[in-house]
């Protein structure tokens, strides 16, 4: 299979054609691909050996989904030798559907994406198996029952994130004499059948099994956004009378449930009354971490840009890339912080 893709790409100036001409159609159809017409008709006319990818982003819901863009952006760049198609999804797994097959009719030589949803992927994966196209799956993962149907995953270990939290959490208890007293949590829930969202909610659970006195009351959905995340931390406060601990599946929603909890007058992290446990660790959180506000945040690392170039050169090379690749991710509190900000990218 890798062999024959490699052959594909001599068809790069009829493919570049082809996408243009695919290009101009959707301009009008408003589906969100972005590229530069200008350059790419240059580049037919010099018939540059570039690896054209296409590239399925979920959305733009986060201050880490951003990052993980513009990783993906930068070093899939023309310098690198690639040819990138983007397409945000815009929280849509139909439109994410639609442009891998939009890419598929364009006979891109990879496929990359950032499935918004665990289900729902089998078909249009058989469709690029066919079409011998590798699928390159980051961030979030697929349940398919065939697993040939992409060629790998590269992302964060969701499941070991809500570990860490509820490690953490445990820690905090003992450090604190609070072992036995009853600990109310709520859990902030990012978007439905997201892999982020069911391995750190799956992750923290276990851990919390090991404690009899930690009480999960509650678990809405705030969609890894800020403004949901406010919207339902309120609910949240009105509805319980002790919340002890929120465990808050990103930065977003933390902002937004800072905020909610700040303005009914109660007060978060280290010297409050409510715990803050958050996930992703940018810039914007680990100030937050610094000042104490939110006691805990668990990294998920979005820079996966230069983990695919690896990924594409090693399949390039003709050999088989491993099935998973797991990307470096660590814990922040008050009491490393202070090392990492200044050299965080976003
Ligand atoms: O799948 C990764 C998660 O998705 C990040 O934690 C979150 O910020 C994003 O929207």
């Amino acid at each position: 299979m890798y062999k024959q893709h490699r052959r594909k790409r001599k068809k790069l100036k009829t493919s570049l054609w082809a996408i243009l001409l695919a290009v101009m159609l959707l301009g009008t159809s408003g589906c969100g691909f972005t590229f530069d017409m200008e350059d790419s008709l240059a580049e037919t006319s010099e018939e540059e050996d570039l690896i054209v990818v296409g590239f399925s982003q979920v959305g733009s819901e986060s201050v880490w989904r951003t990052a993980n863009t513009a990783s993906i952006q930068n070093t899939l760049s023309k310098e690198n030798g690639f040819f990138l198609l983007f397409n945000n999804a815009r929280q849509k797994q139909e439109n994410q559907i639609k442009a891998i097959r939009q890419f598929i009719s364009q006979r891109v030589d990879y496929i990359v994406v950032s499935p918004m949803t665990e289900d729902g992927w089998e078909t249009v994966l058989n469709e690029a198996k066919d079409a011998g196209i590798p699928v390159i799956l980051v961030d979030r993962k697929v349940r398919v029952s065939d697993h040939s149907l992409y060629t790998t995953w590269i992302g964060s270990d969701m499941e070991e994130e809500g570990k860490k939290a509820g490690y953490w959490l445990a820690d905090y208890e003992k450090e604190h004499k609070l072992t036995g007293e009853d600990i109310n949590i709520v859990i902030l829930k990012g978007t439905e059948g997201a892999t982020a969202t069911i391995g750190r909610e799956l992750g923290f659970r276990e851990v919390a099994l090991q404690h009899e006195n930690w009480h999960i009351i509650d678990t809405p959905r705030g969609d890894f956004t800020t403004a949901k995340g406010e919207e339902v931390m309120g609910e949240m406060l009105c509805k319980h009378e002790q919340i002890d601990v929120v465990i808050s599946q990103n930065d977003d929603m933390t902002f937004g449930a800072i905020k909610a909890i700040e303005s009914k007058g109660y007060s978060v992290g280290e010297n409050g009354k409510i715990i803050m446990a958050s996930f992703d660790g940018g810039r914007e959180a680990l100030e937050l971490v610094q000042e104490g506000k939110i006691n805990v945040d668990v990294e998920c690392n979005p820079l996966q840009g230069p983990y695919v170039e690896r990924i594409i050169d090693v399949i390039e090379r003709g050999l088989a890339p491993s099935k998973n690749t797991k990307v470096e991710e660590m814990v922040f509190t008050s009491q490393n912080v202070a090392e990492y900000i200044d050299k965080r990218e976003y």
